[in-house]
C-alpha cells in the first residue's frame, strides 16, 4: 500500500485581486488533511472509496468529469503506465468542502503523489502543481493557481499569478483563528461575479486590486519582519475591500465582527466568499476566547493555527 497526505490551506491576504495579477499570501493548514491510500486490488479495475463523501465506486462508472474520476483519467494519459494496473484507493479527508481551505486541490496533490509512488512514476513537486493546476482549471473555470501552488509545496507562498511563486520567512510566530460558516459556497460563483463587476467598470476595481495587492506586499513584510501585530489591521482593511467586491455575506461579517468583539485585533474572510471560512489574528493566549465566541455567534467550527518559520530560506524563489 501507498499513502501520500496533502494539508489543507488558507489564503491570508489578495484573495480575488489575484487572480487578476495582483500578490497574495496563503500557508498551509496543517490540521485538516487528505489521505489517499493506494493498493493493488484483486478484482479488476480502478475501486474509489472516499467514505467522507459517500462514494463507493469503480472509475468507470464515474462521470469523467466527477473530481476524483478526471484525476485519474488525466494521471492515466499522463503517465502512461501500460497495462494499468486494477487499483484500490481509499480517500479520506478532514478538509471541509468549498469552503476555502483547498479540498480540491488537496485531494488532487495526495491523489497523484500516492499514485505516482505507487506506480513507480516519477513525478517531481513542479510537475504535480502544473497537474494540479490543469485540474483546477476543470473545476474552477479561471483559478489563479496559489491554491494547487501552496498545496503542494505545503510552505507559506507569496504567490503573482504567471509570474513568481515565493516562500517567505516568518520572522516571528503569530496565532490565528479560522471559523467555518458552515456554508458551500463555490469559488466560481463569486470569481465570476467579481468579473462582471470589474468588466463593467475596469478603473474602480483595478484600483481596489491594487490596494489589495499593496495590503499583501506590506503584510508578507511584516511577517518577514517579525512583525505580525501589524497584521491586524491589514486584515481589516483587506475584508473591507472584499465587501465592496460583495464577496462577503451577513454569516461572514457576523462572525468577523464577533472575532473583533472578542479581542481579535483584525479579521476577514478568506478564500472565495459568500460562505466558507474567516479568520482572525489573536494573541495566542486570546486564541481559545475568540474560538469560543466564533462558535456562539455560529460557526460550524474552529481551528487553532500557528503560522511558523519551519526553517524556511528567504527568498527561496521556486519558479518565475
Ligand atoms: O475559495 P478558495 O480558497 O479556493 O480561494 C479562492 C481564491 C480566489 O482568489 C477567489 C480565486 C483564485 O483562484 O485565486
Amino acid at each position: 500500500m501507498t499513502r501520500s497526505s496533502a494539508s489543507g490551506k488558507i489564503i491570508l491576504f489578495g484573495e480575488h485581486a489575484v487572480v487578476y495579477g495582483r500578490p497574495a499570501l496563503a500557508v498551509p493548514v496543517t490540521q485538516v488533511h487528505v489521505d489517499v491510500d493506494v493498493s493493488d486490488s484483486s478484482r479488476p479495475g480502478i475501486w474509489i472509496e472516499a467514505p467522507d463523501v459517500n462514494l463507493y465506486a469503480e472509475l468507470n462508472t464515474l462521470p469523467s468529469d466527477h473530481p476524483v474520476a478526471s484525476v485519474l483519467h488525466n494521471f492515466l494519459f499522463l503517465s502512461r503506465v501500460s497495462p494499468f494496473p486494477s487499483l484500490e484507493i481509499k480517500i479520506t479527508s478532514t478538509i471541509p468542502v468549498a469552503s476555502g481551505l483547498g479540498s480540491g486541490a488537496a485531494v488532487t496533490v495526495a491523489l497523484t503523489r500516492a499514485l505516482a509512488a505507487h506506480l513507480d512514476h516519477s513525478m517531481p513537486d513542479e510537475e504535480v502543481n502544473a497537474f494540479t493546476y490543469e485540474i483546477e482549471k476543470l473545476h474552477h473555470g479561471t483559478p489563479s493557481g496559489i491554491d494547487n501552488t501552496v498545496i503542494t509545496y505545503a510552505k507559506p507562498v507569496y504567490f503573482v499569478k504567471d509570474q513568481s511563486v515565493e516562500m517567505f520567512k516568518v520572522g516571528q510566530a503569530f496565532t490565528l483563528v479560522i471559523a467555518d460558516t458552515g456554508i458551500s459556497a463555490p469559488t466560481k460563483e463569486s470569481v465570476g461575479d467579481v468579473r462582471r463587476l470589474w468588466m463593467n467598470d475596469r478603473a474602480r476595481w483595478e484600483s481596489v486590486f491594487d490596494r489589495i495587492g499593496d495590503i499583501s506586499l506590506t503584510a508578507r513584510r511584516a511577517i518577514e519582519a517579525g512583525k505580525p501585530e501589524l497584521l491586524g489591521e491589514l486584515m481589516n482593511e483587506n475584508h473591507a475591500l472584499l465587501q465592496t467586491l460583495t464577496v462577503s455575506s451577513p454569516e461572514l461579517d457576523g462572525l468577523v465582527q464577533a472575532a473583533r468583539t472578542a479581542g481579535a485585533p483584525g479579521a476577514k474572510l478568506s478564500g472565495g466568499g459568500r460562505g466558507g471560512n474567516m479568520i482572525a489574528l489573536v494573541e495566542p493566549e486570546m486564541a481559545e476566547t475568540v474560538s469560543l465566541a466564533l462558535q456562539e455567534a455560529g460557526a460550524r467550527s474552529t481551528i487553532i493555527t500557528q503560522i511558523s518559520c519551519n526553517g524556511l530560506r528567504r527568498y527561496c524563489r521556486i519558479w518565475q
